[in-house]
């Protein structure tokens, strides 16, 4: 069964347990952080299920982070949604009541409109290219520092959201026509609301939990994403036409209070990043050997998998760049991202 995110009152009462229950949070004292006498709590937000590959990755960092700290650090991986939508916990982690999240690129693009580069249809060819670019510290530095400042938030690298695709609830898409008055959820982003207007549909902006149910009473006609999401939140119950648009390779990011980065010990510090590091590997490994078999188990509930002219999608998607890529910054970062792709297959639609 689909697990559904609590309503604000969950959230706050989850919060004042947390705090109840571990003395340094909600103000962290920034001074007495990672001491031989006690154990520091830092929570870590996700929205996704228990099964999803982003969990069990950060579930095994901080079983490793614990471990090699002696039990002085513990990251508490709260998902579902727990501690609330993205949106909602990008702000959280702004302001000090929580310390990490995982979020989506489309968050960080309300934040710096430069993130848009990197949640662009055409800027990523596969997920071997996106994660090189990720790992390339002197590319992604001007971006990834970009709020410590202003937000306080330091992005210390990402996760894939593998190649994202449409899907409906009544009938197969297979060319943009066909999404012709049909309201497809998207991420509360800008740039992703246009990507499905050009891609011939109607966008509606909405969080990850609300997706289901939005589908399931016919508030909405289908969504975009990719299979694991497709499969772990259950959406191919509701929306069992998969068109494989390959619209999209997304990404998502883990940001981090920048204050506690910087006031933990270099020892600490260094060991968490290579443990971080670790979970990028591993994250990328469970993508790749995950994607098949969810792909089958929707298969199995009867969801059906379309192929779609997507040579029309990409077309139809092709002014979205002139339109996104407004600074010399961003079309300079989106050049050399461009340039560092080897891949053989363009994830459908870059170019
Ligand atoms: C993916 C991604 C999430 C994002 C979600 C969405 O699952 O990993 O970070 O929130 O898509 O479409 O909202």
């Amino acid at each position: 069964m689909r697990r559904r995110a609590p309503a604000a009152a969950g959230i706050i009462a989850i919060l004042s347990l947390t705090l109840a229950s571990c003395a340094d949070l909600g103000g962290l004292d920034l001074d007495t952080i990672g001491a031989e006498d006690k154990t520091t709590y830092i929570k870590l937000a996700l929205n996704q299920s228990e099964s999803h590959p982003s969990f069990i990755a950060l579930d095994h960092l901080s079983e490793r982070f614990e471990e090699a700290t002696d039990g002085r650090w513990k990251i508490e991986v709260f998902p579902n949604e727990q501690l609330g939508s993205q949106q909602e916990v990008l702000q959280f982690v702004k302001s000090g009541a929580i310390e990490m999240a995982i979020v989506s690129g489309t968050q960080l693009e309300n934040m710096n409109k430069d993130f848009q580069v990197l949640n662009m249809p055409t800027t990523f060819g596969s997920i071997e290219h996106q994660m090189s670019v990720i790992r390339d510290q002197a590319l992604m530095e001007p971006l990834f520092q970009s709020l410590t400042d202003t937000d306080n938030i330091s992005v210390i690298g990402g996760f894939t959201q593998g190649t994202r695709n449409l899907y409906t609830t009544d009938k197969p898409v297979k060319v943009p026509a066909d999404l012709a008055g049909k309201k497809i959820r998207v991420q509360e982003s800008a740039m992703h609301i246009r990507m499905i207007e050009l891609m011939g549909g109607s966008a509606t902006p909405l969080s990850y939990g609300e997706v289901y149910t939005a589908m399931q009473s016919g508030v909405l006609d289908g969504a975009e994403n990719n299979e694991i999401s497709y499969v772990t939140q259950n959406h191919y119950e509701v929306a069992g036409y998969n068109s494989n648009t390959n619209h999209l390779v997304g990404l998502d990011y883990m940001v981090m209070r920048h204050d506690l980065l910087e006031a933990m010990n270099e020892a600490d510090r260094e060991l968490f990043l290579a443990e971080w590091d670790q979970a990028m590997t591993e994250h990328t490994e469970l993508w790749n050997s995950e994607t098949d078999a969810v792909i089958e188990k929707a298969k199995a509930g009867g969801a059906e998998f379309v192929e779609v002219d997507k040579q029309a999608f990409a077309d139809a998607l092709a002014p979205i760049k002139d339109q996104f890529l407004t600074t010399d910054f961003q079309r300079e970062l989106y050049t050399a991202v461009r340039a560092a792709d080897t891949s053989e297959t363009t994830g459908g639609s870059a170019s």
